[in-house]
């Protein structure tokens, strides 16, 4: 059984960033110039990652995510997936990516056992892709995609984060795009989340404009009924197309979530809004034991009272959660670095 939190929500999913760094320079993640990194002695190996995952799965965690930063800038990741997948207790195993490396990891990833994969792609024009990650790299992204599509990977997503005046034109191409390589595309709201420092109210696109924007093309769209699966809610146009909407701005799934996240250097937050993790390096470097750990990650969920989005939702005047100044004197509370 999972350990449950105060408002009885289980340990579930475990979202693991094996990097803070990144190959890219998204505008709603790292807009800024320079980024203070974590020390590389601090860096988790894949063999003290596998341990930690060891101890998460007797209080319940069953999913897995990688993330970073880009967790495929982390050398020889297909080693840590291989020690993850051959975990009996993990029953999902996933990566996100921005994909510019996939092309050429995409087949040893899925030789060493990932399951399922998301890419990350905004815009499907070069010069726009150029002008939010400060890279030219769309088409190494694009062929990532087609990569991973023709491997057999148990599901491919696309994650299209919508920005007003930025890529909010773009919601039927997306669309289209991810349907002719068999991936869903799930469409994000702006999030001001640590590290988008650019954030503001108006650059969000609801997922109330977003769906009358589909609507619009489509004609009618209706809900997919299932059971929960947040944080993306389904749809489905006329000709059969799902795609899913993460409205984490405008309605946020705080009451059922099931995530935590550990960062490349051993912290554990417990909301992505969360301001203090727990350091599991230190014990874990200084010889505790399994239970130790297990007790102090049992103890750690059966207190978090954590609903960040739903808290920020209810704030009258919001602004980008946390200043530069901070971000430089707390890298943690940066997305890339807690796991986008
Ligand atoms: P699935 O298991 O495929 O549904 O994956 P996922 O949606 O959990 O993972 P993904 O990495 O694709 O995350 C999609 C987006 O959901 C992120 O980019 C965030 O915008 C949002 N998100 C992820 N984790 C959290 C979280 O802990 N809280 C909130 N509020 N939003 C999150
Ligand atoms: N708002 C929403 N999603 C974000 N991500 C990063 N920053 C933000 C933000 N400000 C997500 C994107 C990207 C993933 C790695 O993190 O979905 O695909
Ligand atoms: Fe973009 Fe992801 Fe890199 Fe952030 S971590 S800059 S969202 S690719």
């Amino acid at each position: 059984m999972p350990v449950l939190d105060t408002f009885r929500r289980p340990l579930r999913n475990l979202r693991i960033s094996v990097t803070d760094r990144c190959n890219l320079r998204c505008q709603y993640c790292m807009p800024e110039m320079d980024y203070v990194w974590l020390p590389r002695q601090d860096i988790l190996e894949f063999e003290e990652i596998g341990r930690l995952v060891d101890v998460f799965t007797t209080a319940g965690v069953d999913r897995l995510r990688l993330t970073g930063g880009e967790p495929l800038v982390r050398r020889d990741l297909q080693n840590l997936v291989r020690i993850l997948a051959s975990k009996s207790k993990i029953r999902d195993l996933a990566l996100t990516t921005n994909g510019v490396l996939l092309e050429e990891q995409a087949g040893a990833l899925r030789d060493a056992g990932l399951h399922r994969v998301t890419i990350s792609l905004d815009t499907l024009q070069r010069d726009r892709f150029r002008a939010l990650t400060r890279f030219d790299e769309l088409p190494r992204v694009l062929a990532g995609i087609r990569a991973a599509s023709s491997l057999g990977f148990s599901a491919v997503k696309i994650d299209s984060v919508v920005i007003r005046g930025v890529n909010h034109d773009e919601l039927v191409a997306l669309l289209e795009y991810g349907r002719t390589v068999g991936a869903e595309v799930r469409f994000i709201e702006y999030m001001d989340v640590g590290g988008a420092t650019q954030w503001s109210r108006e650059k969000v696109v609801s997922r109330s404009e977003i769906l009358d924007g589909l609507e619009r093309h489509y004609g009618p769209i209706e809900p997919v009924v299932e059971e929960s699966s947040a944080p993306a809610d389904r749809f489905r146009v006329s000709d059969g197309t799902v795609f899913g909407i993460i409205s984490s701005t405008t309605a946020p799934f705080c009451a059922s979530c099931d995530r935590s996240r550990l960062t490349a250097d051993g912290l554990w937050y417990l909301c992505l809004y969360g301001v203090h993790g727990t350091d599991l390096r230190g014990p874990l470097r200084a010889g505790a034991s399994p239970a130790d750990l297990r007790r102090l990650i049992e103890s750690g969920w059966s207190s978090r009272a954590d609903r960040g989005a739903e808290e920020r939702l209810a704030l009258r005047d919001r602004a980008a959660l946390v200043s530069v100044d901070t971000l430089r004197r707390d890298p943690h509370l940066e997305m890339h670095t807690r796991g986008g």
